[in-house]
């Protein structure tokens, strides 16, 4: 869509983040009426194509819909300083035309009662793994679950008896403490080295933490949220450790789709060693592809039927008939949709990496490979503005939870604070990318503004 197309429609980024702003406030204040006419402006019940072309450039406002990303903040921030959620793992963007036309029909039959089957759920995984990773599953090495929380709890529970642990490369996605936490059991951090500007796993640190308490290690990838998408052989040389010091592998690939140009995602189920396979579990699930965790899908699986039943004893999921619905929509028809969002995303990380380059020097960018997630190093602006020396007296876990509300108060943008992700997140905070190029124009303009002040 041609800028003047934008303007004609009153749909500029000034215009669409006047409204946003309003909404936030009002959602904060309660005011129903101010939010419906914003979404008036910003919304349409199905995304619009043109020349066979999906628009993620017109912003689409989630506010006042019950949304983590934009209507969670604004509690936090009663006074209305919140302006722009770029927190939760969530996109922006309308979701897949194909997954609101198959509720549609859905619910126009008023029939409510237990589902007879998810056969239709697991053919699209096997085929969507299969053409799309070369990952060659059948339908009884899956297990269907509600979400990666509920799957990975299970093999929590199922591996790690209490008083044993489980060993993570961080930092590392903040939802594996609270799973840990749900199992009763603890994690050791293995922090990763920064070098030639990637984040690596420390392989003399991560051996040494292989002890004999260690009984499982989280594998994340892409590595949330540093945007590590691990090669075959990093992967590998994970593997064939846990395997030495008999440590079951617990691969969550949930961001397996996300993934910039130039990278391959190899599922750990698909390396070229049998004994290696047959130690792991895999997590996923196409919530994160196609902006569907509201939806509660996912699954687990494993080439190895003892190992898979081993979880199963600790596993139950409660499905709804509509996530179902949504996500096999995905699976067999969102393909296309997904291959431009993929796009459009990878052209917002460049868009990023030049900006914060240029306009905020101060600002450390790490490049990242695959997910949504950027993770920044405001460091030096954390020094600048007294983190470290004000967080205690703000009340506040961190440093960079108070470097949170600095940001949120100096320029509205609400990122996620380093210290949830564990041992080497200090100093850092991500921010999410999947939104409109507009928006997140407007997003790095007034960080900009609020940090190069300091
Ligand atoms: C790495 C990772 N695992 C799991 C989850 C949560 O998965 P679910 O909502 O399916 O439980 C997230 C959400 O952001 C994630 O980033």
């Amino acid at each position: 869509m041609s800028k003047s197309q934008k303007l004609a429609n009153g749909l500029n980024r000034r215009s669409f983040m006047k409204g946003a702003g309003m909404t936030a406030l009002a959602g904060a204040a309660g005011t129903v009426a101010t939010v419906a006419s914003a979404q008036e402006s910003a919304s349409s019940a199905i995304p619009r194509l043109s020349n066979g072309k999906y628009d993620f450039d017109t912003p689409y406002n989630r506010v006042g819909f019950n949304c983590a990303r934009w209507d969670s903040p604004p509690k936090r921030y009663p006074e209305g300083t919140f302006k722009y959620g770029m927190g939760v793992a969530s996109m922006d963007f309308e979701c897949a035309p194909c997954i609101t036309e198959a509720l549609h029909e859905r619910v126009s039959h008023h029939s409510w009662g237990y589902m007879s089957s998810t056969d239709g759920l697991r053919d699209g995984i096997l085929r969507w793994n299969g053409e799309r990773h070369g990952v060659d599953l059948s339908s009884d090495m899956v297990t269907i679950s509600d979400g990666v929380y509920p799957g990975m709890i299970a093999a929590m529970r199922s591996f790690v008896p209490r008083g044993s642990k489980v060993l993570l490369s961080t930092p590392a996605y903040s939802g594996f403490y609270s799973m840990a936490r749900a199992a009763n059991i603890e994690i050791v951090d293995s922090p990763m080295l920064y070098k030639n500007d990637r984040y690596e796993i420390n392989w003399e640190d991560l051996e040494a933490k292989m002890t004999s308490d260690i009984r499982a290690m989280i594998v994340c990838n892409p590595q949330n949220p540093t945007g590590n998408v691990w090669t075959e052989d990093e992967l590998l040389r994970v593997g064939r450790l846990c395997l030495d010091h008999e440590i079951v592998v617990l691969s969550d690939e949930i961001h397996s789709d996300v993934i910039r140009a130039g990278h391959k995602y190899i599922p750990f189920a698909s390396l070229p060693d049998e004994a290696v396979v047959n130690n792991s579990i895999s997590f996923n699930a196409i919530s994160k592809t196609f902006n569907l965790a509201g939806m509660k899908n996912a699954y687990y699986y494993s080439k190895s039927t003892r190992m898979l039943e081993r979880v199963n004893k600790y596993h139950r999921a409660e499905l709804s008939t509509l996530g179902v619905v949504a996500n096999e929509a995905a699976y067999n028809e969102g393909g296309e949709w997904f291959e431009q969002a993929n796009v459009y995303m990878d052209e917002n990380h460049s868009f990023i990496e030049n900006y914060v380059k240029q306009h905020m020097p101060t600002v450390g960018y790490i490049r990242n490979e695959g997910t949504y997630m950027t993770f920044l190093d405001f460091t030096k602006t954390m020094a600048a503005v007294g983190a470290e020396e004000q967080y205690k007296s703000h009340d506040k876990a961190s440093p960079e939870h108070y470097f949170q509300d600095w940001l949120v108060h100096n320029s509205g943008v609400y990122l996620n604070p380093g210290a949830d992700y564990g041992t080497g997140g200090a100093g850092h905070m991500r921010m999410n990318i999947a939104s409109s190029r507009l928006v997140i124009a407007d997003v790095l303009e007034a960080m900009a503004d609020a940090v190069n002040k300091v």
